[in-house]
């Protein structure tokens, strides 16, 4: 009757103890963060001529952020990168990006 062990076989070649915390799905701010960082460099800390968003607090970066929303002529002297950017963020996502960076100087 081997054949009743070929279940238990199957499971015990599973690989055990994965991370709990790679079964969870990114929070939003992470899944935007990573794309922030494609520009600003690793965590954010700034990447050649990109300015870094770490170091700075949480107010100013949502500050920069707001203006660019509200303000189409600060927007088109970003030369539209961050526009587009800002444009697309909701205010709980847009404070939740600013937390983020400017959480850890
Ligand atoms: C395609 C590249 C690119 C991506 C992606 C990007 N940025 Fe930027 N960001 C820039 C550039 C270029 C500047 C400088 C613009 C300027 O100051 O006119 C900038 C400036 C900023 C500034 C102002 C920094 C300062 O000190 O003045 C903030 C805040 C900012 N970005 C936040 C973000 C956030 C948050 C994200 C993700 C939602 C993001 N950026 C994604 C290119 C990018």
């Amino acid at each position: 009757m081997a054949q009743r062990w070929l279940p238990w076989l199957a499971l015990a070649s599973l690989p055990v103890a994965a991370p709990l915390s790679a079964l969870e799905p990114p929070s939003t701010v992470a899944r935007w963060a990573a794309a922030c960082n494609g520009c600003h460099g690793p965590e954010g800390r700034g990447s050649g001529a990109m300015p870094a968003l770490r170091g700075q607090s949480a107010d100013a970066l949502a500050a920069k952020l707001k203006k660019w929303q509200e303000d189409p002529e600060a927007a088109a002297a970003t030369g539209h990168v961050m526009a587009r950017f800002s444009a697309i963020l909701d205010q709980e996502t847009l404070r939740a990006l600013a937390d983020h960076y400017g959480a850890a100087p």
